[in-house]
């Protein structure tokens, strides 16, 4: 990940904000944000670092309360208190979605219903209220419009969403928050690993750590998934590797999935995935990946995936809403590496990136109805 480069964006747009923020957001002056012209961001310069924008969303509710439609305010910090939930016991759960500019320059988010259903699951197993769909949906386009100079030119990137939902209450033993708090924030992104969106990644195989076990949290996007992941993949990327592939806790034989997103491996006409069985996450572009492939005439396979299926693949490729569709160049287990389509992109997923891609973009008609307009203003 590029997480230190673009500081001079933020900076740029820091100041910017800050003179934003000294106003009070009033339809007004968000009449007012909305003609600014489109923040200066080197859009080349773009990798999957934070670059601050405009707003956020934020909206509350109590353990036992309703959860009301929440509002627009500018992006900054916000104040917890030290004994909230998520910071005591991780009590969190998040969601990564984009929004895309179309050649028409018009606005478009990608399944945003499926990640209203996670979100809500997730709530449930972290014992949280879940956000009702109609609101999750609505706070999805609010927070998009509201930073629409963000969303980069068309082809150039997208906007990623991270919509959060925290216990901010506090409590000291341990239970459920208080009270909660649903917050969206925006980044404008490009690629998620170094040497650009379809630059093959090199996946080492992880055999002493593993990043969920049976009956765990491996397939909730909760919060404390993510941070046990980072001692192995510091360790992998101070020897070369871009990340790691983790295998499942039981027969240390399976693979189950890399520390942000799914893997996929190929076989002539038939592709092989991790099936979910509650140890791995259930990928939006994973799912929307299989149903492209099956449209496209090959077998999809989600089913137990040995180690030795995929030293054996023709390709191998994994898919996440942040890394879309990569391509694996090589796999490395026990020192020895196995390097897939001489460490270029393959056919199979360089088609399904295009075809994934045509359709968030706006550049291959959308037959799924997976594509969800954001009008204009539609925060005000
Ligand atoms: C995503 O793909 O959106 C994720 O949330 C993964 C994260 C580690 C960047």
């Amino acid at each position: 990940m590029h997480n230190n480069k673009f500081s001079n964006n933020n900076e740029k747009n820091r100041i910017l904000n800050r003179r934003r923020r000294a106003k009070r957001i009033t339809r007004e002056n968000l009449a007012v944000n909305n003609a600014i012209t489109r923040p200066e961001i080197d859009w080349s310069k773009l990798g999957f670092g934070l670059t601050e924008t405009e707003s956020m969303y934020i909206a509350e509710c109590t353990i036992d309360g309703q959860w009301k439609i929440g509002s627009i305010h500018p992006y900054g910090n916000i104040s917890v208190s030290p004994s909230a939930a998520v910071l005591n016991y991780g009590q969190g759960i998040f969601e990564g979605m984009k929004a895309f500019r179309t050649p028409e320059d018009e606005i478009v988010t990608f399944r945003p219903d499926e990640n209203a259903k996670r979100f809500a699951e997730g709530a449930g197993r972290m014992s949280m209220p879940p956000v009702p769909k109609d609101i999750f949906e609505d706070a999805v386009k609010k927070v998009i419009s509201a930073n629409r100079d963000y969303v980069p030119p068309v082809g150039v990137g997208s906007l990623y969403i991270r919509p959060l939902l925290i216990g901010t209450g506090a409590i000291l033993g341990l239970g459920p928050a208080p009270s909660y708090t649903f917050l969206i924030y925006v980044s404008p992104v490009a690629s998620y690993f170094k040497g650009g969106q379809l630059s093959p990644i090199d996946l080492i195989v992880e055999e002493d750590y593993h990043r969920a076990a049976p009956g765990g949290t491996g397939s909730t996007k909760c919060v404390g998934n993510y941070s046990p992941v980072l001692k192995v993949q510091l360790q992998a990327k101070k020897e070369g590797f871009s990340d790691v592939i983790y295998l499942d806790a039981k027969e240390n034989k399976y693979i189950e999935e890399v520390s942000s997103c799914n893997f996929f491996v190929v076989k002539g006409k038939t592709i092989a995935t991790p099936a979910l069985e509650g140890t791995i996450l259930p990928g939006i572009t994973r799912k929307s990946i299989i149903e492209l492939a099956r449209d496209k005439g090959f077998t999809v396979e989600e089913r137990k995936v040995g180690l030795d299926e995929v030293l054996s693949a023709d390709e191998c490729f994994c898919t996440g809403t942040a890394v879309v569709v990569v391509p694996v160049g090589s796999v490395t287990h026990r020192g020895k590496k196995t390097v897939f389509c001489d460490g270029k992109i393959g056919a199979t997923g360089q088609m399904l990136y295009d075809e994934l891609t045509g359709i968030q973009q706006g550049r291959l008609q959308d037959t799924k109805g997976w594509i969800e307009h954001v009008p204009k203003d539609y925060h005000l």
